[in-house]
């Protein structure tokens, strides 16, 4: 088994590149047969969905654009526990057809939260895009359009995702091995 550490923890091969690859592929096609005349703005969110979003645009085909947002953490008081306020948003997204590119959709806060910020500014569409998704941890429902993987609960790291900072810079997906 191929194992790395990172930090205090190991992590084993779970999702090798050839399969994300393969995944990302399919997802481009959907979004070049569905978008097609449409001019999509690709919204990356910083950082962990760098990776994914360079290997995806690639494969799209349908004339676009590509900016990236990043979310900070505020001291909120929330129900929903840690809210991440969206900043950096540099495009005019008015009337634009509007497709968030994200790493991974776990409990979907974050998302719901980017969705309601972003609508103030009334897109003509948002779809969700996400690398990663999390079926067992979704606390609300969420309509994630296009979808590469489903994964179980554990915690992973790799192709642009980080265990606190580290192992963004790996091929494969990793997921943590319990010792
Ligand atoms: P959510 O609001 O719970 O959906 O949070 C999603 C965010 O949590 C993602 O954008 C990631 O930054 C982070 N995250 C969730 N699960 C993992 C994981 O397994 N590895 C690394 N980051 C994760
Ligand atoms: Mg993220």
């Amino acid at each position: 088994m191929k194992t790395i550490r990172i930090k205090d923890k190991t992590f084993a091969v779970s999702i090798p590149e050839e399969e994300i690859l393969k995944q990302v592929k399919r997802v481009a096609e959907e979004i070049n047969r569905d978008l097609a005349g449409r001019n999509p703005l690709f919204l990356a969110v910083l950082n962990g969905s760098f990776i994914f979003a360079a290997d995806l645009l690639r494969e799209v085909t349908v004339p676009c654009e590509i900016s990236f947002v990043k979310l900070a953490s505020y001291e909120g008081v929330s129900s929903t526990g840690a809210i991440k306020e969206v900043i950096g948003l540099a495009a005019d997204i008015t009337g634009r057809a509007v497709v968030i590119v994200e790493d991974i959709v776990d409990s979907g806060l974050t998302m719901v939260h980017m969705l309601d910020t972003l609508a103030k500014h009334n897109p003509a569409s948002i779809d969700v895009c996400s690398l990663l998704v999390k079926p067992g941890n979704l606390k609300v429902s969420l309509d994630i359009k296009y979808k590469c993987l489903e994964i179980p609960n554990d915690f992973i790291v790799g192709y642009g995702l980080d265990y606190d900072g580290w192992g963004r810079n790996t091929r494969d997906i990793y997921t943590v091995v319990e010792e």
